[in-house]
């Protein structure tokens, strides 16, 4: 599955995943490709992804495809401390 989303500037992949017996099959960079061609139609220039540390198969899965680390801090607010 994959969910992108933009808000008028920036496009998002917010979530990717397959499912483990069907992974290496490509599927994952045709459901990103699928995404990104889908935000070039309300002409979205930029898309983003968020990678945590220690996802080396994501971080190597979006280099692959033109992906390269912003320069960025992350900052949240949470409601509670479990959330
Ligand atoms: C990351 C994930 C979505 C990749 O899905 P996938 O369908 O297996 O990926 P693809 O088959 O499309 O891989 C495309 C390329 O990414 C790289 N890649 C993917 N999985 C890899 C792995 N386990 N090790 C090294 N490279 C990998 C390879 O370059 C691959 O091309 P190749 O198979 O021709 O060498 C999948 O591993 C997954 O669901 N992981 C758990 C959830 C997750 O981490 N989501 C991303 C959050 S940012």
């Amino acid at each position: 599955m994959v969910l992108g989303t933009h808000d008028g500037r920036k496009g998002w992949i917010n979530r990717l995943a397959v499912a483990k017996e069907f992974r290496r099959q490509n599927i994952a960079l045709k459901l990103v490709t699928a995404v990104e061609n889908k935000l070039d139609e309300p002409g979205i220039d930029i898309i983003a992804c968020l990678i945590e540390p220690g996802h080396t198969v994501s971080r190597i899965f979006f280099s692959k495809l033109g992906y390269t680390k912003a320069p960025v801090e992350y900052f949240s607010k949470k409601k509670s401390i479990d959330a």
